[in-house]
């Protein structure tokens, strides 16, 4: 089966593609680079020992898409094509629904018309509603989201249950990721945010590194354990492995589903920086800081539906995560570039 990847360059789109040619699918991959570098392209032919079809392109480009789906025998398209940054959702929010929200319209519009129905779209964690009980399962509420980004995760959601109801042949799967964190174990591909990092795990290893100072920990007087935020973190490998179950899925399904990607365990900021420390023997110097606005104090995920389901459980733990983001972080202190 060949499978097309957006956002193929990217982090979690990455480590995704090398778990495809692993398991034996043929991949195309797209990508615009506007948050990654070709670099991470030519790692992963090499990392692979595949020559795969590479276009540089948007997705909301109709007519690369067109030529794309009329190259190759797409099957199944997986969608990790977006911007992700909660922070800058929120000073460009046109930016955020302009990319997220039409490029999954796009995508769609150019399967509908090279008739591929399997489509797998990278959801979030933040489509729940912070009132819920934990852990959140896949029937907590969703919407009224905390913002714009949230928001554009919610809204795909939406749009591609309507696609399902309307084309009755398709098979929809809405992933919804807790926190990615780690790296391959090869040290070569990873997570390289552009600028200062926004999330926990490049922020520590950074940190590690010595590209930051210290670790601002933001805030330590909520009602957790610690008074630390707690999250559910997943290894990255565990995520993509979770995207070939959902494509076994599609294959004996039609409808649009969803499942939670997490591990189902807590783990609070000053615990990821004790296991990162004890991982690795790098101390990380950190200062607690004000709240940040906008987090919520505490939430992790109900696994059960992805393990019946869909036959897949989180393995890897937190300390592996940890020895792998150091791993690539240490060989490649400055990302993908030179
Ligand atoms: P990433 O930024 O590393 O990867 C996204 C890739 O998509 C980048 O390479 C970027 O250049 C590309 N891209 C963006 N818009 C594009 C467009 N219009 N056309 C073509 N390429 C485009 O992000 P990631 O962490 O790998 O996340 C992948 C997906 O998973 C995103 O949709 C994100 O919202 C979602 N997600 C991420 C997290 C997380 O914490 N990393 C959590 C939940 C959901
Ligand atoms: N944190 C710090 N210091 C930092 C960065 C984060 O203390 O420098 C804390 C946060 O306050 C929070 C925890 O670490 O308690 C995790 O924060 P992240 O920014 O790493 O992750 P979030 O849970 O806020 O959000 C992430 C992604 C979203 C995604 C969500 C899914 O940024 O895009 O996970 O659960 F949707």
């Amino acid at each position: 089966m060949t499978v097309l990847v957006t956002g193929g360059a990217g982090y979690i789109g990455s480590h995704t593609c090398l778990e495809l040619i692993a398991q034996g699918y043929d991949i195309v991959v797209t990508d615009n680079f506007c948050n990654s570098l070709p670099e991470a392209v030519n790692r992963l032919k090499t990392l692979s020992g595949t020559d795969f079809p590479f276009y540089r392109a948007d997705v909301r480009d109709a007519d690369a898409m067109d030529g794309i789906f009329k190259n190759h025998e797409i099957e199944c398209v997986i969608h990790f094509a977006g911007l992700k940054a909660v922070g800058e959702s929120v000073r460009l929010p046109l930016m955020y629904y302009g990319n997220n929200i039409a490029s999954t319209v796009q995508l769609c519009e150019a399967m509908k018309r090279a008739r591929v129905k399997k489509f797998i779209f990278s959801s979030s964690a933040t489509v729940y509603n912070g009132d819920n009980d934990m852990p959140y399962t896949e029937t907590s509420r969703v919407g009224d989201c905390a913002n714009p980004y949230g928001r554009t995760k919610y809204m795909c959601e939406q749009i591609l249950r309507d696609v399902s109801a309307a084309e009755k042949d398709w098979s929809v799967v809405l992933l919804r990721y807790f926190n990615p964190i780690g790296a391959h174990e090869s040290g070569q591909i990873g997570e390289e945010p552009d600028g200062i990092p926004n999330n926990l795990m490049p922020y520590i290893a950074q940190t590690a590194v010595g590209r930051r100072e210290y670790l601002p920990v933001f805030g330590a007087d909520y009602e957790t354990p610690d008074g630390t935020g707690v999250r559910d973190y997943i290894h990255v490998a565990d995520l993509a492995r979770g995207h070939v179950a959902a494509i076994r899925y599609c294959k004996q399904y039609t409808g649009c589903d969803e499942f939670n990607l997490g591990t189902g365990r807590g783990t609070s900021v000053l615990e990821l920086v004790s296991a990162f420390e004890q991982a690795t023997g790098v101390k990380i110097p950190y200062r607690i800081e004000a709240r940040r606005p906008g987090d919520l104090p505490l939430y992790y995920a109900a696994t059960d539906k992805a393990a019946k389901v869909l036959d897949w459980r989180a393995e890897k733990t937190i300390a592996q995560a940890c020895a792998d983001s150091w791993r690539w972080q240490s060989r490649n202190p400055n990302g993908y570039k030179a």
